[in-house]
Protein backbone atom coordinates (compact mmCIF):
# COMPACT_ATOMS: atom_id res chain seq x y z
CA UNK A 1 0.00 0.00 0.00
CA UNK A 2 1.17 3.59 -0.90
CA UNK A 3 0.74 4.45 3.24
CA UNK A 4 3.91 2.35 3.51
CA UNK A 5 5.59 4.57 1.32
CA UNK A 6 8.53 6.84 2.57
CA UNK A 7 9.24 10.31 1.37
CA UNK A 8 12.95 9.59 0.88
CA UNK A 9 12.13 6.76 -1.58
CA UNK A 10 9.49 9.18 -3.33
CA UNK A 11 12.34 11.33 -3.73
CA UNK A 12 14.53 9.14 -4.83
CA UNK A 13 12.16 7.79 -7.51
CA UNK A 14 11.45 11.20 -8.50
CA UNK A 15 14.79 11.61 -9.11
CA UNK A 16 15.06 8.85 -11.39
CA UNK A 17 12.07 9.40 -13.16
CA UNK A 18 13.73 13.46 -13.90
CA UNK A 19 17.41 11.80 -14.57
CA UNK A 20 16.19 8.90 -16.63
CA UNK A 21 19.12 6.77 -14.56
CA UNK A 22 19.51 4.87 -11.66
CA UNK A 23 23.15 5.91 -11.36
CA UNK A 24 22.73 9.79 -11.92
CA UNK A 25 20.24 9.60 -9.18
CA UNK A 26 22.51 7.99 -6.67
CA UNK A 27 25.32 10.20 -7.83
CA UNK A 28 22.84 13.16 -7.33
CA UNK A 29 21.46 11.95 -3.91
CA UNK A 30 24.96 11.19 -2.62
CA UNK A 31 23.59 7.32 -2.31
CA UNK A 32 25.25 4.18 -3.34
CA UNK A 33 23.41 2.28 -6.09
CA UNK A 34 22.43 -0.82 -4.25
CA UNK A 35 20.63 1.78 -1.71
CA UNK A 36 18.59 3.33 -4.53
CA UNK A 37 17.86 0.29 -6.68
CA UNK A 38 16.82 -1.49 -2.91
CA UNK A 39 14.76 1.49 -1.96
CA UNK A 40 12.92 1.71 -5.54
CA UNK A 41 11.92 -2.04 -5.08
CA UNK A 42 10.20 -1.43 -1.81
CA UNK A 43 8.49 1.32 -3.53
CA UNK A 44 7.13 -0.75 -6.20
CA UNK A 45 5.86 -3.26 -3.89
CA UNK A 46 4.16 -0.80 -1.85
CA UNK A 47 2.21 0.29 -4.98
CA UNK A 48 2.16 -3.00 -6.48
CA UNK A 49 2.90 -2.62 -9.70
CA UNK A 50 6.77 -2.27 -11.32
CA UNK A 51 7.36 1.31 -12.04
CA UNK A 52 10.12 0.90 -14.56
CA UNK A 53 11.48 -1.13 -17.65
CA UNK A 54 15.05 -0.98 -18.30
CA UNK A 55 15.71 -1.13 -21.60
CA UNK A 56 19.96 -1.61 -22.34
CA UNK A 57 21.19 1.60 -19.83
CA UNK A 58 17.64 3.49 -20.13
CA UNK A 59 15.15 3.90 -17.86
CA UNK A 60 11.42 3.88 -18.91
CA UNK A 61 8.79 4.64 -16.80
CA UNK A 62 5.27 2.49 -16.99
CA UNK A 63 1.65 4.17 -16.47
CA UNK A 64 2.15 3.73 -12.77
CA UNK A 65 5.70 4.88 -12.41
CA UNK A 66 4.35 7.76 -14.57
CA UNK A 67 1.79 8.39 -12.35
CA UNK A 68 4.14 7.78 -9.28
CA UNK A 69 6.69 10.61 -10.29
CA UNK A 70 4.06 12.93 -10.99
CA UNK A 71 2.39 12.15 -7.46
CA UNK A 72 6.11 12.01 -5.91
CA UNK A 73 6.64 15.75 -7.78
CA UNK A 74 3.22 17.26 -6.10
CA UNK A 75 4.44 16.31 -3.02
CA UNK A 76 7.88 17.47 -2.73
CA UNK A 77 6.80 20.57 -4.32
CA UNK A 78 4.18 21.07 -1.59
CA UNK A 79 6.90 20.66 1.02
CA UNK A 80 9.19 22.82 -1.12
CA UNK A 81 6.72 25.26 -1.09
CA UNK A 82 5.78 25.16 2.63
CA UNK A 83 9.89 25.65 3.67
CA UNK A 84 9.77 29.07 1.41
CA UNK A 85 6.52 30.04 3.29
CA UNK A 86 7.86 29.24 6.86
CA UNK A 87 11.33 31.22 6.21
CA UNK A 88 9.11 34.24 4.80
CA UNK A 89 6.87 34.06 8.02
CA UNK A 90 10.65 34.40 9.58
CA UNK A 91 11.52 37.09 7.83
CA UNK A 92 13.92 35.06 5.62
CA UNK A 93 14.02 35.04 2.54
CA UNK A 94 15.22 31.43 1.10
CA UNK A 95 14.63 28.93 -1.46
CA UNK A 96 15.17 27.53 -4.84
CA UNK A 97 14.06 28.94 -8.16
CA UNK A 98 13.61 26.67 -11.29
CA UNK A 99 13.33 28.40 -14.65
CA UNK A 100 13.43 26.75 -17.92
CA UNK A 101 13.81 29.07 -21.14
CA UNK A 102 13.62 28.66 -24.93
CA UNK A 103 17.37 28.86 -26.19
CA UNK A 104 16.70 32.85 -27.75
CA UNK A 105 15.90 33.91 -23.98
CA UNK A 106 19.33 32.91 -23.01
CA UNK A 107 20.30 36.41 -24.36
CA UNK A 108 18.58 37.89 -21.38
CA UNK A 109 17.87 35.43 -18.74
CA UNK A 110 20.82 35.14 -17.09
CA UNK A 111 20.99 39.30 -16.44
CA UNK A 112 17.51 39.17 -14.93
CA UNK A 113 18.51 36.50 -12.54
CA UNK A 114 21.75 37.96 -11.78
CA UNK A 115 19.58 40.99 -10.49
CA UNK A 116 17.11 39.14 -8.69
CA UNK A 117 19.82 36.81 -7.14
CA UNK A 118 21.71 39.91 -6.27
CA UNK A 119 18.23 41.74 -4.57
CA UNK A 120 17.48 38.03 -2.97
CA UNK A 121 20.91 36.39 -2.07
CA UNK A 122 19.59 33.69 -0.15
CA UNK A 123 17.64 32.31 -3.21
CA UNK A 124 19.16 29.25 -5.59
CA UNK A 125 18.55 29.52 -8.89
CA UNK A 126 18.68 26.85 -11.76
CA UNK A 127 17.95 27.84 -15.44
CA UNK A 128 17.62 25.14 -18.02
CA UNK A 129 18.04 26.62 -21.87
CA UNK A 130 16.43 24.41 -24.54
CA UNK A 131 13.94 24.59 -27.39
CA UNK A 132 10.43 25.47 -27.36
CA UNK A 133 9.21 21.50 -28.04
CA UNK A 134 11.45 20.27 -24.93
CA UNK A 135 10.38 23.55 -22.47
CA UNK A 136 6.52 22.40 -23.44
CA UNK A 137 7.50 18.97 -22.38
CA UNK A 138 8.99 19.83 -19.01
CA UNK A 139 5.84 22.36 -18.57
CA UNK A 140 3.40 18.68 -19.14
CA UNK A 141 5.74 16.98 -16.63
CA UNK A 142 5.81 19.96 -14.11
CA UNK A 143 9.53 20.27 -13.37
CA UNK A 144 9.91 23.77 -12.93
CA UNK A 145 8.50 26.80 -11.57
CA UNK A 146 8.13 29.01 -13.86
CA UNK A 147 9.01 29.22 -18.14
CA UNK A 148 9.72 31.62 -20.61
CA UNK A 149 8.28 31.42 -24.34
CA UNK A 150 7.08 32.82 -27.03
CA UNK A 151 3.72 33.03 -27.95
CA UNK A 152 2.01 29.82 -25.92
CA UNK A 153 -1.25 30.11 -27.99
CA UNK A 154 -2.96 26.88 -28.51
CA UNK A 155 -0.26 24.46 -27.14
CA UNK A 156 -1.07 24.12 -23.38
CA UNK A 157 -3.19 24.70 -20.35
CA UNK A 158 -1.26 27.74 -19.56
CA UNK A 159 -0.94 30.83 -17.58
CA UNK A 160 1.16 33.05 -19.56
CA UNK A 161 2.18 36.91 -19.19
CA UNK A 162 3.03 38.97 -21.83
CA UNK A 163 6.88 41.20 -20.94
CA UNK A 164 8.68 41.59 -23.71
CA UNK A 165 8.58 41.68 -27.88
CA UNK A 166 10.57 39.62 -29.51
CA UNK A 167 11.42 40.64 -33.06
CA UNK A 168 12.20 37.79 -35.52
CA UNK A 169 14.70 39.51 -38.85
CA UNK A 170 16.28 38.23 -41.60
CA UNK A 171 19.84 38.21 -40.73
CA UNK A 172 22.86 38.14 -43.82
CA UNK A 173 26.29 38.54 -43.71
CA UNK A 174 27.55 42.27 -44.00
CA UNK A 175 27.94 43.31 -47.97
CA UNK A 176 25.09 40.94 -48.78
CA UNK A 177 23.41 41.75 -52.35
CA UNK A 178 19.80 41.88 -50.67
CA UNK A 179 21.43 44.73 -47.70
CA UNK A 180 21.37 47.37 -49.95
CA UNK A 181 17.78 46.84 -50.95
CA UNK A 182 14.82 48.98 -49.47
CA UNK A 183 12.16 46.34 -49.78
CA UNK A 184 13.10 42.61 -50.28
CA UNK A 185 10.28 40.55 -50.92
CA UNK A 186 9.59 36.62 -49.54
CA UNK A 187 9.53 35.21 -53.14
CA UNK A 188 13.35 36.60 -53.27
CA UNK A 189 14.30 35.51 -49.93
CA UNK A 190 12.65 32.02 -50.53
CA UNK A 191 15.46 31.60 -53.41
CA UNK A 192 18.31 31.97 -51.02
CA UNK A 193 20.34 29.40 -49.02
CA UNK A 194 18.76 29.10 -46.07
CA UNK A 195 19.97 28.27 -42.88
CA UNK A 196 16.73 26.89 -40.43
CA UNK A 197 16.71 25.92 -36.68
CA UNK A 198 15.83 22.55 -35.44
CA UNK A 199 12.84 20.56 -35.27
CA UNK A 200 10.98 21.82 -32.41
CA UNK A 201 12.49 25.25 -32.38
CA UNK A 202 9.48 28.00 -32.32
CA UNK A 203 11.71 30.42 -34.03
CA UNK A 204 11.57 27.79 -37.46
CA UNK A 205 8.16 27.11 -36.37
CA UNK A 206 7.10 30.93 -36.75
CA UNK A 207 9.06 30.86 -40.31
CA UNK A 208 7.57 27.99 -41.66
CA UNK A 209 4.00 29.38 -40.67
CA UNK A 210 5.14 32.83 -42.55
CA UNK A 211 5.92 31.10 -45.63
CA UNK A 212 3.36 28.56 -45.84
CA UNK A 213 0.75 31.73 -45.70
CA UNK A 214 2.28 33.13 -48.68
CA UNK A 215 2.53 29.47 -50.57
CA UNK A 216 6.35 29.63 -50.61
CA UNK A 217 8.81 27.23 -49.82
CA UNK A 218 12.04 27.93 -48.31
CA UNK A 219 15.44 26.91 -50.04
CA UNK A 220 17.10 25.14 -47.06
CA UNK A 221 20.87 24.92 -47.16
CA UNK A 222 21.47 23.61 -43.38
CA UNK A 223 19.80 22.43 -40.51
CA UNK A 224 21.53 23.70 -37.54
CA UNK A 225 20.62 23.15 -33.85
CA UNK A 226 21.57 26.42 -32.51
CA UNK A 227 21.06 30.58 -32.90
CA UNK A 228 24.86 31.55 -31.76
CA UNK A 229 25.31 28.58 -34.88
CA UNK A 230 23.55 29.85 -37.40
CA UNK A 231 25.15 33.48 -36.60
CA UNK A 232 28.58 32.12 -37.33
CA UNK A 233 26.81 30.37 -40.55
CA UNK A 234 25.81 33.65 -41.92
CA UNK A 235 28.93 35.25 -41.36
CA UNK A 236 30.98 32.56 -42.96
CA UNK A 237 28.85 33.04 -45.74
CA UNK A 238 26.66 29.84 -45.79
CA UNK A 239 23.82 31.41 -46.40
CA UNK A 240 20.85 34.14 -44.80
CA UNK A 241 18.37 32.74 -41.75
CA UNK A 242 15.49 34.76 -39.35
CA UNK A 243 16.55 34.76 -35.60
CA UNK A 244 15.36 36.71 -32.76
CA UNK A 245 17.02 40.49 -33.07
CA UNK A 246 17.86 38.87 -29.28
CA UNK A 247 20.89 37.73 -31.09
CA UNK A 248 22.69 40.56 -32.48
CA UNK A 249 25.04 42.80 -29.46
CA UNK A 250 23.13 45.74 -30.50
CA UNK A 251 21.67 45.79 -33.75
CA UNK A 252 24.48 46.99 -35.15
CA UNK A 253 27.84 45.63 -33.00
CA UNK A 254 30.80 45.01 -35.14
CA UNK A 255 31.31 41.29 -36.03
CA UNK A 256 27.14 40.81 -35.92
CA UNK A 257 25.12 40.09 -39.39
CA UNK A 258 22.77 43.16 -40.29
CA UNK A 259 19.31 42.96 -40.97
CA UNK A 260 17.40 43.00 -43.89
CA UNK A 261 14.70 44.55 -44.82
CA UNK A 262 11.99 41.90 -45.67
CA UNK A 263 8.47 42.56 -46.50
CA UNK A 264 6.08 40.81 -43.22
CA UNK A 265 9.45 41.25 -41.39
CA UNK A 266 10.05 41.69 -38.50
CA UNK A 267 7.64 38.76 -37.29
CA UNK A 268 6.51 40.37 -34.26
CA UNK A 269 6.22 37.36 -31.63
CA UNK A 270 6.07 38.32 -27.56
CA UNK A 271 8.26 36.79 -24.73
CA UNK A 272 5.73 35.29 -22.33
CA UNK A 273 6.40 34.18 -18.55
CA UNK A 274 4.07 30.84 -18.25
CA UNK A 275 3.41 28.37 -15.66
CA UNK A 276 0.60 25.59 -15.97
CA UNK A 277 -2.64 26.39 -14.70
CA UNK A 278 -3.95 25.16 -11.61
CA UNK A 279 -0.13 25.15 -10.06
CA UNK A 280 0.65 27.21 -7.07
CA UNK A 281 3.44 29.17 -7.33
CA UNK A 282 5.83 29.04 -4.37
CA UNK A 283 6.66 32.51 -2.49
CA UNK A 284 10.26 32.41 -4.58
CA UNK A 285 8.35 31.93 -7.64
CA UNK A 286 6.10 34.31 -7.29
CA UNK A 287 8.76 37.16 -6.11
CA UNK A 288 10.78 36.28 -9.69
CA UNK A 289 7.51 36.69 -11.34
CA UNK A 290 6.70 40.09 -9.75
CA UNK A 291 10.08 41.03 -10.14
CA UNK A 292 10.33 39.93 -14.17
CA UNK A 293 7.07 42.10 -14.91
CA UNK A 294 8.37 44.92 -13.11
CA UNK A 295 11.62 45.01 -14.51
CA UNK A 296 9.95 44.96 -17.76
CA UNK A 297 7.44 47.55 -17.08
CA UNK A 298 10.25 50.33 -15.38
CA UNK A 299 12.51 49.19 -18.38
CA UNK A 300 9.37 49.93 -21.29
CA UNK A 301 8.82 53.08 -19.31
CA UNK A 302 12.35 54.05 -19.90
CA UNK A 303 12.40 52.17 -22.98
CA UNK A 304 16.20 51.40 -23.83
CA UNK A 305 17.22 50.40 -20.49
CA UNK A 306 18.45 46.74 -19.94
CA UNK A 307 15.59 45.17 -21.00
CA UNK A 308 15.05 46.74 -23.95
CA UNK A 309 12.50 46.83 -26.72
CA UNK A 310 9.53 45.89 -24.21
CA UNK A 311 6.13 44.90 -25.24
CA UNK A 312 3.92 47.96 -25.55
CA UNK A 313 0.65 48.18 -22.69
CA UNK A 314 -1.59 47.72 -25.32
CA UNK A 315 -1.06 44.11 -24.94
CA UNK A 316 -3.37 42.59 -22.68
CA UNK A 317 -1.44 41.56 -19.28
CA UNK A 318 -2.60 38.36 -18.85
CA UNK A 319 -3.41 35.91 -21.74
CA UNK A 320 -4.96 32.51 -20.11
CA UNK A 321 -4.06 29.88 -23.01
CA UNK A 322 -6.19 26.45 -23.26
CA UNK A 323 -5.41 24.09 -25.63
P1 LIG B 1 13.29 28.42 -29.94
O1 LIG B 1 12.13 29.37 -29.43
O2 LIG B 1 14.50 28.72 -29.16
O3 LIG B 1 12.72 27.03 -29.71
O4 LIG B 1 13.47 28.71 -31.42
C1 LIG B 1 12.20 30.74 -29.60
C2 LIG B 1 10.79 31.27 -29.69
O5 LIG B 1 9.83 30.54 -29.41
O6 LIG B 1 10.67 32.45 -30.09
Amino acid sequence: MMRHATFRQLEIFETIARLGSFTRASEALFLTQPTVSMQVRKLSDAVGLPLYEQIGKRIHLTDAGIELARTAREIIDALERMDMSVAKMRGLQKGRLRLAVVTTAKYFAPMLLGEFSRNHPGITLSLKVTNRERVLERVAENLDDLYILSEPLGQHDLVARSFMENPLVVLAPPGHPLARRKQVTLDLLAAEPFLMREPGSGTRLAVEELFAEHGLKLNVRMELGSNEAIKQAILAGLGISVLSRHVLVDGKGRGDPVILQVQGFPIMRHWHVAYPQGKQLSVVAQLFLEFLLAAAEKSNAASGAAVSSLAGKARPPVTKVRS
